[in-house]
């Protein structure tokens, strides 16, 4: 029978046997994949593993540095790497969702890339992926029929050279979780609702400017804060905000407004495959509605998704 300590216990004793003295370079997101991923190769071969935690811009608010000491905490060897400038770079003038994907996963690339080279000796590259990040992006239907292209499988060039190991890929997320909870890893990582790889960019249709960023990050900081808050967060499996490409009619004091208007998700699911949108208590929403407009500058209208996937996805892009 699976139980998570066997998978843990059997899993550390494979890679310890497969990857022996070698060392290991791994891209931990944030997210519950990579930090498990990177806690059942660190069990097995300690300081050989080399995390680089990369600052992609597109992160939810203040993430970046309480991430970084959270991997610090665990015991992890992990490198934090500034790259905001480098992504938004990259985005610049693109607003096609898949061209946005494309140009994250080559710059994640070419910075990983770089960051590796400076590790002496490296045989290995670490990935947190999942089973259903290879089923949603290999298509037997071909090209075509690939819903999203889930940047982080299958984007490396095969210059880096490096062997590939994933530990996780047999396994869903609710088997991830129950996996890092069996290593100890700390609840605060463990029961993070899933973040796309893409990040904020994928929230913000259209074009991805600093100043979007900065306004869907202080959109999402009061969503989710007030998640925590009511203890509704660990209820619902993940929750966001988008920032629509589209103004608005207002009104402030006795002054028009023209300003964005953002849209609240919050979906049910068990694996992401589908997904049911949250029946959030009115009074919850709007006692958010009424903050985000107040003090995020730049949006006057709130809008909540009730859509469902399928035929609706769980992000807007
Ligand atoms: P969709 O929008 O396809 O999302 O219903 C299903 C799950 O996948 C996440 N997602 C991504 N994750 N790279 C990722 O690493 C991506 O490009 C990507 N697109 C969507 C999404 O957040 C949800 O958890």
């Amino acid at each position: 029978d699976w139980t998570p300590d066997v998978f843990a216990d059997v899993t550390i004793a494979e890679l310890k046997e497969q990857l022996g003295n070698d060392k290991v370079v791994l891209g931990l997101s944030g997210g519950v994949d990579s930090s498990v991923a990177a806690m059942l190769i660190h069990h097995a071969i300690g300081t050989n593993l080399y995390c680089i935690f990369v600052d992609n811009g597109l992160l939810r608010k203040n993430e970046y540095e309480e991430v970084l000491a959270s991997y610090k905490n665990m015991g992890l060897n992990v490198k934090g790497v500034d790259a905001k400038q480098q992504f938004y770079s990259a985005l610049a003038g693109l607003s096609d969702p898949e061209e946005k994907r494309k140009a994250i996963g080559r710059t994640f690339i070419e910075i990983f890339d770089q960051e590796a080279k400076t590790i002496q000796n490296v045989k290995w590259l670490a990935q947190g992926t999942i089973y259903p990040d290879i089923i949603e992006s290999v298509s037997v239907k071909g090209p075509s029929a690939t819903i999203k292209s889930h940047h982080n499988v299958g984007g490396l060039p095969a210059k880096m050279n490096l062997k590939v190991v994933e530990p996780l890929k047999t396994l869903f997320k609710d088997g991830v979780r129950l996996v890092g909870k069996a290593l100890e890893i700390d609840q605060k990582i463990l029961g993070r609702h899933p973040f796309p790889g893409p990040g904020l960019a994928i929230r913000i249709l259209g074009d991805v400017t600093p100043e979007k960023v900065r306004v869907i990050q202080e959109v999402d900081y009061i969503f989710i804060n007030h998640l925590k808050i009511t203890g509704l967060y660990d209820g619902v499996w993940q929750a966001g905000a988008i920032l629509l490409p589209v103004q608005s009619v207002g009104v402030m004091g006795d002054e028009r407004t023209y300003e964005s208007v953002v849209a609240l998700r919050a979906v049910a699911s068990v694996d992401g495959m589908t997904a049911d949108w949250v029946h959030l208590p009115y009074d919850f929403l709007s006692d958010v509605s009424n903050e985000i407009i107040n003090k995020v500058k730049g949006v006057n209208r709130v809008v909540y998704d009730i859509s469902s996937k399928p035929p609706a996805t769980i992000e807007w892009e």
